[in-house]
């Protein structure tokens, strides 16, 4: 099955990607870690990409095709995916059409105060991606599934969350109508428990949970 997640920053589409991923054993492609990687790398595609990221501005879309484009061209994507941050604009939209059949879009929707709640307070793992929570952390500072430090990302600061959440409107929610008018949209409420969305979501794609 080829699955995108649509949602505004912080909806929970990485938490709940990488879950899904693993249930179905199939592979998570979040745009997000993909670049944050180049970054740390200092790549070409990393150096185009940083200021973009850093700002919480969207990278121009022909260096997000090319890399979705190599990326479902490799072995572990011929059994499905899930697409977690592509597409996110219009073009991107048109331009993956005409390289993968999509199958199901999950739309994540969660209003922007408690988006910016979850994004003041979360933290990641650069190195596996886990991503985590204050609130549920307690003393911890390290990653739980690979043990290297937990840290905050440079667009989780106030004023960038802020950008992303007026990007995501302008730019990616049109993208709502997009899919709906293919029948291809699934809604989710995503304020209501980790355990409850991941729990509705399997149960839409017919999965066991
Ligand atoms: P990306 O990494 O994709 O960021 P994003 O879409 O802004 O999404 P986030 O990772 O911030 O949020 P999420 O929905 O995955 O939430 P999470 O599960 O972490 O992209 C980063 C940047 O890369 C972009 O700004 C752009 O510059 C560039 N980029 C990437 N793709 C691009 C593209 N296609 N085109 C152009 N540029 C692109 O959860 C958030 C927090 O909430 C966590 O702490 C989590 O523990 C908590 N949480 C999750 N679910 C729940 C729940 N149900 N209840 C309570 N808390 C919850």
């Amino acid at each position: 099955m080829n699955i995108i997640f649509l949602g505004p920053p912080g909806a929970g589409k990485g938490t709940q990607a990488q879950r899904i991923c693993d249930a179905l054993n199939i592979p998570q492609i979040s745009t997000g870690d993909i670049l944050r990687k180049a970054i740390k790398e200092g790549t070409p595609t990393g150096l185009k990409a940083k200021e973009y990221v850093e700002a919480g501005k969207l990278v121009p879309d022909e260096v997000l095709v090319e890399i979705i484009r190599d990326r479902l061209a490799m072995d572990d994507c011929k059994q499905g995916y899930i697409l977690d941050g592509f597409p996110r604009t219009v073009p991107q939209a048109e331009a993956l059409e005409k390289i993968a059949n999509i199958d199901c879009v999950v739309e994540l929707a969660v209003d922007d105060e408690n988006l910016i709640k979850r994004l003041s307070g979360r933290r990641v793992c650069l190195n596996c991606g886990a991503t985590y929570h204050v609130s549920l952390l307690g003393d911890r500072t390290t990653c739980e599934k690979c043990g290297e430090p937990l840290i905050q990302r440079k667009d989780d600061a106030p004023e960038t969350v802020l950008n992303r959440l007026t990007v995501y409107h302008e730019q990616t929610a049109p993208l709502i109508a997009f899919y709906e008018s293919r029948n291809l949209l699934k809604r989710f409420d995503g304020m209501k428990g980790m355990e409850e969305v991941y729990q509705s979501i399997m149960e839409t794609l017919g999965a066991k949970a």
